[in-house]
């Protein structure tokens, strides 16, 4: 198939304003013919500054409102502008995807229509949490799931790892609409999480800033006090590992075989 007029590129601005944005996704958002945006408002606020026509993407989020219509909404937004031949940017926060069901979706559906469409990377949540929690996920490897997902489904935890759960905020929502949920939901995850770590044990909810003034939060408090932990939609739960790691000596024994150590 011969690729079309219109293009489409998936960039992220990362977290914070001004201090994470590559030289490519400026250069990207300068020359784009239109520019959708889903980042927080004073991130909007920026890259209007960048291109003439920016347009927010958030207004199309409701109070009762199927999370899910609302990203067919906005891949609808982008690809009707594709389609018109425009080169278009999709600009979302962080990384464009990291735990965002849009870009992906709509550089498949460009894809599979004939047009050109990619995605440039961006700083994540997870990338700060890493930065400014000291944690580095090689040490003791790490798990990383959408907190609802990982309620829903039945998932392997190896509590020798970390465990990052995203979207806290929206923990055991069955609504899919953007409300934040509370207590009893945090109650029901943390009952599935005393299965594989005492209660005492130690687990952080981490916010990065997205101010170059503000400082990251990161609050540590006990798993039994997590239905009463200060949750927001920004909440990204750390859970360092609950057990030590187990040598396999079988394989050891086998590797040991083959290099003659
Ligand atoms: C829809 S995902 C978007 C992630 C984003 N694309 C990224 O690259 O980090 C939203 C979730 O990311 C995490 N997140 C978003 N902003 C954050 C922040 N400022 N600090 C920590 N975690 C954040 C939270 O778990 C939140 O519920």
């Amino acid at each position: 198939m011969a690729v079309k007029q219109g293009s489409l590129v998936c960039v992220g601005p990362g977290m914070v304003l001004g201090a994470h944005m590559s030289e490519r996704c400026r250069n990207h958002i300068s020359q784009a013919d239109v520019v959708f945006s889903s980042c927080h408002p004073v991130i909007e606020q920026w890259i209007s500054t960048m291109n003439p026509d920016v347009r927010s993407l958030q207004g199309l989020y409701g109070k009762d409102k199927d999370r899910g219509q609302t990203y067919t909404e906005m891949q609808a937004a982008l690809m009707q502008a594709v389609r018109d031949g425009c080169r278009v940017v999709g600009v979302f926060y962080g990384h464009p995807g990291v735990f965002a069901q849009v870009p992906h979706a709509s550089i498949k559906q460009a894809r599979e229509e004939g047009f050109e469409a990619w995605m440039e990377p961006g700083i994540s949540a997870d990338a700060c949490l890493y930065a400014d929690m000291g944690i580095d996920p090689g040490a003791y490897g790490y798990q990383s799931f959408e907190t609802s997902q990982f309620m829903f489904y039945e998932r392997v935890i190896d509590p020798t790892a970390y465990l990052i759960l995203w979207q806290l905020g929206h923990a055991g929502d069955l609504s899919m609409t953007p409300r934040q949920t509370g207590p009893k939901e945090l109650t029901v995850l943390m009952n599935m999480l005393l299965e594989h770590y005492a209660p005492n044990h130690k687990i952080a909810i981490y916010e990065s800033p997205f101010l170059p003034t503000q400082q990251p939060k990161t609050a540590w408090f006990s798993l039994q006090e997590l239905p009463q932990a200060e949750v927001s939609l920004i909440s990204t739960l750390v859970i360092p590992p609950g057990n030590k790691l187990t040598p396999n000596h079988a394989i050891v024994k086998q590797l040991k075989s083959i290099s003659g150590a």
